[in-house]
């Protein structure tokens, strides 16, 4: 069994991760700020003494150079990330954690010898889509400073870890969503914030015809991913989309919460930002090939369950 140290493991998508690594019995080290994480998502394994938790700000490579040495760990997933609101309210921050903080593990995994190295992407490099499915050679056309923290990430993987033998996958995840998820991110607007206002009878806003698209995908299944990349020696120095392949439109969405929820919306129109990003659509042809990779949970299956999960009180 394997020692696989995850950053920003207290949060959506890394606490996924974590639980599937304790599943297949990997020693596992969570490394978070806790400035989205939540205790909560990992409190089950630090009681049950199954991983060790290291409170950290990527941001430092003395706590990052340090940390490494201490664990020895042989694999790394790297999900720690400052979200697209944050990084428009704290731009400066959001260098220091997405760019500084990425070449930070980069260096400490080529330092002390980590055999592969995960770490999210986003769809946000792709900007408004071109053409839909969308595919891995889509042109990158972000507008947003996450978006370029994103690019730059890619950049630093297809450069320095490239050029230091540090075999690295990347995944350019679309909607990626749970019950453990903190609720300022930025596609959530819709998804949770409409889940809770509906469920507490306060109006929700939608943009436009509600037209526009996501492609919806279980953080359990972005974890899997990870899972999958990690342990695969004949795959690396790669970029994935991370998707359902099916496009999920708000009008679509809001039906499906009415219908679980069993209550109608109070809906305010209003006009559509132009400069939201109109349709997210992946091609997920790459990652079925390469990694075997097959969403899990559909978006129907991941509505019920965020709602049990909010109606039994555990959000
Ligand atoms: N959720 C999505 O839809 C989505 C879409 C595209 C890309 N991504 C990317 O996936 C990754 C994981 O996203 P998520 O949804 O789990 O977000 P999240 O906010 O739930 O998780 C990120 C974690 O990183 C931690 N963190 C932030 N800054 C840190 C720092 N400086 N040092 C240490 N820890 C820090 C946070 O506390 C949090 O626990 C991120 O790289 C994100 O950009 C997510």
């Amino acid at each position: 069994m394997s020692k696989v140290l995850i950053t920003g493991g207290a949060g959506n998508i890394g606490s996924f991760i974590v639980d599937q690594c304790v599943e297949l019995g990997h020693q596992v080290v969570v490394v978070d700020n806790f400035y989205n994480g939540k205790y909560c998502n990992i409190a089950d394994h630090l009681e049950n003494n199954r991983i060790e938790l290291e409170t950290i700000d990527i941001g430092s490579w003395e706590m990052v150079k340090y940390i490494f040495e201490k664990h020895k760990s042989e694999y790394v997933s790297h999900q720690a990330s400052l979200m697209i609101m944050d990084s428009n309210k704290f731009p400066h921050k959001a260098i220091e954690t997405n760019v500084t903080g990425t070449f930070n593990i980069i260096q400490a995994c080529i330092k002390f010898g980590v055999k592969k190295l995960t770490y999210g992407s986003s769809a946000s490099v792709y900007g408004n889509p071109r053409f839909v499915p969308v595919t891995e050679d889509h042109p990158f056309d972000n507008q947003t400073l996450y978006g370029a923290t994103k690019i730059a990430k890619e950049a630093l993987m297809q450069s320095w870890a490239y050029s230091h033998h540090l075999p690295f996958v990347g995944f350019r995840y679309f909607n990626i969503y749970s019950e453990r998820q903190g609720l300022g991110a930025f596609y959530t607007q819709v998804f949770q914030k409409w889940i809770h206002a509906i469920h507490e009878d306060r109006e929700i806003t939608m943009y436009g015809n509600g037209e526009q698209t996501l492609d919806l995908v279980h953080s359990s299944d972005a974890a899997r991913a990870n899972i999958l990349a990690m342990f695969n020696q004949d795959v690396k120095n790669e970029f994935f989309n991370v998707g359902s392949g099916k496009e999920t439109s708000l009008k679509q969405l809001l039906a499906l919460i009415e219908k679980n929820l069993n209550k109608k919306a109070r809906v305010k129109y209003i006009e559509a930002d132009p400069h939201l990003v109109k349709r997210r659509c992946a091609s997920i042809e790459k990652i079925k090939k390469l990694l075997g990779f097959e969403p899990m949970i559909t978006v129907e299956q991941g509505t019920r369950r965020y709602i049990e999960f909010l109606l039994k009180g555990k959000i």
